[in-house]
């Protein structure tokens, strides 16, 4: 961790100190924000580490809490709410028993992020996994897709 750490503060000195693409390279490389990396790198800046939660927090890019190593992305938006995506997510997190309050499952394979609109309303319900765009989704289509990555 301390390597990873030194090689992202010399690049913010390299790169004449944005706070934002500091946080960029810790989401990078830890898969989410740290908060001893925070706090690491708010001793070593002199910022405060509010500064670095207030950007953190304002953008949906950075994340707080560890991720599980599969991303599903759900659209929650009107085009997809109206196509039954609240069932589908139901039993996704059913599927991955994923407890509610929770985006991600105890072993960390899966975190079910919840967007609104991902701009792709002529196919929705729309779910995102890992990357991957899957338009006019079914109950049935997402269970074998996701039984594939299992
Ligand atoms: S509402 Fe889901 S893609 Fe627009």
């Amino acid at each position: 961790m301390q390597d990873i750490r030194e090689k992202i503060l010399k690049a913010y000195h390299e790169n004449e100190g944005n706070v934002i693409s500091l946080l960029q390279d810790i989401e990078e490389s830890f898969g989410y924000l740290p908060q001893d990396a925070i706090d690491w790198f708010s001793e070593q800046l002199d910022i405060p580490p509010s500064r670095f939660y207030g950007i953190a927090t304002f953008y949906a890019q950075f994340h707080l809490k560890p991720r599980g190593e599969n991303i599903i992305t759900a659209c929650c938006g009107t085009a997809c709410h109206v196509k039954g995506s609240e069932r589908l997510i139901n039993s996704l997190m059913r599927e991955l028993h994923i407890p509610s309050g929770e985006d991600t499952s105890e072993d960390k394979k899966f975190t079910v992020e919840k967007v609104n609109c991902v701009g792709a309303c002529s196919i929705a319900p729309v779910v995102i996994i890992n990357k991957e765009v899957h338009g006019k989704m079914t109950a049935d289509r997402l269970m074998k897709e996701i039984r594939k990555i299992k």
